[in-house]
């Protein structure tokens, strides 16, 4: 049997592979509120336009809503020879209204119908993903505001580097999703122009008004140029980009919540809630939630990967490798909302262990920068001295077996002649991070004040 929908110029169906590679209803199903939504756009436009009857627009209507319930409550049957979701549809329209259904497809192509349908669905999950990445925002910032004070080893190259506070550690990551947000909202602004009336490639003859739709399906205006609308996957590829780079920054804070509840580290512990156990270590507690959001990029980075090089040296307009561009894309939506959920949960769920904290931040001469600011500040010496100087302190410290703020007064002065007993006072972590007020700085002071406009501005 030839396709029913386009059969007529062919005497015979496709052999059972060509169907196999062609058909994409397994996984663009999923866009069937998109293309009902469009579809009965279309039907509303036309016949506002007089292109079609008001009474057949109707029937489609009738029609478009039936099958949209049927889909919803799992009673419609989805034929692989019927291609994708588009033919799927209007063949079923076909068959609860009878020959109307006919005209629905008058100055539409499948081309501009399936730009129209992923369009609105990636405007969807963007939409969706901004509320997500609100939330874990939030959770971040509430954290952060608990915990302004609390004080942790700041690193560089994993090494203690100076001491800051845990509450500032999350706020870093509350402005990486707020930029992750924002580039996730330029995709959408661009994005949000109307396809449908682009037609096959070359748009139409018929009267459409694109304005129309574009109003009725949300869109800002209609796209301009016709053979770009058809051929145009930017909008999946920028959103994809917007998700490898927020699912990159989930992973450094998944890693790190990985290491820190390892019992070498033990600055927090996650509770059963989102942890698994090991089945044959039973005193095992293992951060799997955390180990598979740092995994993600994988997959995402991976879908990104592929429609770039799907989309590179294609020629105008469309060509079938495009409908390669939704399995990879759908999953890796999937995934960024998971792995989004899950970090949420993990930051909710992750009780900071202060005292561990606080004894790292303490080791490894964290404070040797206050001491060299001290003497910079107090003998007028300039940096690069006191850096020389703190650095045989350190050293005197090392053999001495003991860290700065005990390091005998007489010690330090057979370094350095002037040293007071009053240097002793920014040696301790709590003046060292009190003592970081510069605008971004680390000092809890600042840290409740950011945490708090934070909050302030996410929950409205
Ligand atoms: N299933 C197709 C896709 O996902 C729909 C567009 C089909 N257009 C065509 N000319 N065959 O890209």
């Amino acid at each position: 049997m030839t396709n029913k929908m386009w059969g007529g110029r062919f005497r015979s169906g496709p052999d059972a592979i060509m169907e196999e590679i062609n058909a994409s209803i397994g996984f663009d199903q999923r866009l069937f509120a998109q293309d009902i939504a469009g579809s009965k756009a279309h039907a509303a436009m036309l016949a506002a336009q007089g292109i079609i009857s008001k009474t057949d627009a109707a029937e489609i209507r009738k029609g478009l809503d039936a099958i949209a319930r049927e889909i919803e409550d799992g009673k419609f049957t989805f034929s692989r020879d019927l291609e994708d979701i588009h033919l799927n549809v209007e063949s079923r329209l076909k068959e609860l209204i009878g020959p109307a259904a006919g005209r629905l497809h008058t100055a539409r192509s499948r081309n501009d119908q399936v730009a129209l349908d992923f369009r609105l669905y990636v405007r969807d999950t963007i939409d969706h993903l901004d509320l997500q990445l609100k939330d874990l925002q939030l959770a971040l910032a509430e954290k952060a505001e608990a915990h302004a004070a609390t004080i942790m080893p700041g690193f560089t190259h994993l090494q203690v580097a100076q001491p800051v506070t845990f509450g500032h550690h999350c706020l870093a990551y509350v402005e990486m999703l707020a930029r992750d947000r924002s580039r996730l909202a330029d995709a959408r602004r661009r994005m949000n122009e109307n396809p449908l009336g682009a037609a096959a490639l070359a748009g139409t003859s018929f009267p459409i008004d694109r304005h129309a739709t574009a109003r009725a399906l949300g869109f800002d205006r209609p796209t301009r140029n016709s053979l770009d609308t058809v051929a145009d996957r930017d909008f999946v590829l920028e959103t994809l980009s917007a998700c490898a780079i927020c699912a990159t920054h989930l992973s450094r804070l998944a890693e790190e919540i990985v290491i820190w509840s390892t019992s070498q580290f033990r600055f927090v512990k996650l509770s059963d809630k989102f942890t698994t156990g090991s089945s044959i270590m039973p005193q095992k507690r293992n951060p799997d939630a955390a180990e598979l959001v740092r995994a993600k990029p994988g997959r995402i980075i991976g879908a990104l990967t592929a429609l770039l090089t799907v989309m590179k040296g294609l020629p105008l307009t469309y060509s079938k490798d495009m409908q390669e561009d939704k399995e990879p894309a759908f999953d890796a939506f999937d995934n960024m909302s998971l792995a989004i959920a899950a970090t949420t949960g993990m930051m909710r769920d992750l009780a900071p262990n202060a005292e561990e904290m606080r004894k790292a931040a303490a080791a490894g001469f964290s404070t040797a920068t206050d001491l060299a600011d001290w003497l910079v500040r107090t003998l007028k010496m300039p940096f690069r001295e006191a850096h020389h100087v703190t650095g045989s302190l350190v050293a005197l410290a090392e053999t001495e077996g003991c860290d700065l703020p005990e390091l005998p007064l007489k010690l330090m002065q057979s370094v350095e002649p002037r040293i007071t007993r009053d240097v002793y006072k920014v040696l301790t972590v709590e003046n060292s991070v009190a003592s970081r007020t510069s605008y971004g700085g680390t000092a809890p002071k600042n840290v409740r004040k950011e945490a708090r406009r934070w909050l302030k501005l996410l929950k409205t």
